[in-house]
């Protein structure tokens, strides 16, 4: 047949639309076609595959020869199937997930944010503190450790389902730039409980620890749910943390849950920075007298039984509370995280 003359170059050309579905990628840039000749309109090469026993064995085999057959000139096709040496498939997948084996992540610091008690602010504070620290130019990200009742998507409006790779889940981005990883990414309805018990929950937040492509972070602040239970245990346990955050409010003070929840983080060899009470306090709007919401506070009291600071008390704040429930957090004024983001960055540099 007349025309452009039968090479090595045709055939590898028509063979790179050959796809290996495991892999996603063609079986030339695979270096699955080895020896190729060309003789007297035979062609006949080298077909290794990662193991004979490939389920897509016969489906790669036929595309292939369908491919070459279609070229003109050939007359026949000569297809010897080879398994790959260990070798081989160590540099194969080397070569192509080298940069994707499992996330290099640089991170710095990381920082519990705890309480005794549910609902006294933990999460706001968590995104708030983290706005603070990237204010001072620190780059940060927050895991959300609340699997069963996650939250910090909301405070910052944040949506969508994470990217991942064979190696690793990307986390999403906030507008100012946080990176976030939650439980509510992977909810099929947002706000849907998720009923998980213990060891999947441990499971769950040594992921978002591990499996994810948290990159260099000078900060990963932690989420935690409230109480003593296995997801903060599981925090404590296998996260190394530098130190907590313990939120309470003044309600809470007094309760002993929020002394047990101290303790354990003591226990397990992480130093508690400092308190912050949140909800301390009611600035009248009309003319801005400050009012104790719950009596005389017995934060001081806990700080000293504890030996630590208390860091800055947050009031109770209808503006807050609004911008944070319609995802708006970043547009709270970050002045009263001051002083908590100066003695992170005191002690842990
Ligand atoms: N200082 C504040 N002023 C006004 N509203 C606040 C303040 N702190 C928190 N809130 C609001 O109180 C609710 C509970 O806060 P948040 O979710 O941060 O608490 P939490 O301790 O993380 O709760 P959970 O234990 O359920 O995780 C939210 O609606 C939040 O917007
Ligand atoms: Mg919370």
């Amino acid at each position: 047949m007349e025309g452009i003359p039968l090479s090595e170059e045709m055939v590898l050309k028509n063979l790179k639309e050959v796809i290996d579905p495991e892999l996603n990628a063609s079986v030339v840039d695979l270096g699955m076609v080895r020896n190729l000749k060309i003789q007297d309109g035979i062609v006949s090469f080298d077909f290794t595959l990662t193991t004979l026993k490939c389920p897509f064995r016969e489906t790669l085999v036929n595309s292939t020869r369908k491919k070459i057959e279609g070229i003109p000139g050939v007359k026949e096709v000569r297809i010897n199937l080879r398994e790959m040496t260990e070798d081989d498939k160590r540099e194969l997948f080397k070569e192509r997930f080298q940069e994707e084996t499992i996330p290099t992540n640089q991170i710095k610091h990381v920082v519990a944010i705890m309480s005794g008690k549910g609902g006294v602010g933990k999460s706001l504070v968590t995104s708030l503190l983290a706005l603070s620290l990237q204010k001072a130019g620190k780059k940060v990200g927050i895991l959300d450790a609340d699997i069963t009742g996650p939250s910090i998507p909301r405070l910052f409006g944040l949506k969508g389902f994470p990217e991942a790779s064979e190696s690793g889940i990307f986390p999403l981005s906030t507008r100012e730039g946080l990176k976030v990883i939650s439980m509510n990414f992977f909810l099929e309805e947002e706000g849907k409980p998720v009923i998980w018990r213990g060891p999947l929950i441990t499971k769950a937040i040594q992921q978002f620890w591990s499996d994810v492509h948290w990159g260099d972070l000078d900060f990963l602040l932690v989420d935690l749910p409230p109480g003593t239970a296995d997801a903060p245990l599981t925090v404590l346990q296998s996260i190394p943390v530098d130190g907590v955050i313990l939120v309470t409010s003044p309600q809470e003070l007094a309760s002993v849950i929020v002394r047990k929840a101290a303790e354990m983080s003591r226990e397990l060899g992480t130093p508690i920075l400092g308190i912050v009470e949140n909800m301390s306090y009611f600035t009248c709007p009309h003319c801005g007298k400050e009012t104790s919401l719950f009596g005389t506070s017995h934060a001081q009291e806990l700080a000293n039984y504890l030996g630590v600071k208390i860091l800055t008390r947050l009031p109770l704040s209808p503006t807050w509370a609004e911008l944070a429930d319609s995802g708006k957090s970043e547009e709270i004024p970050l002045d009263l995280f001051q002083p908590i983001r100066e003695e992170i960055l005191q002690k842990l540099g």
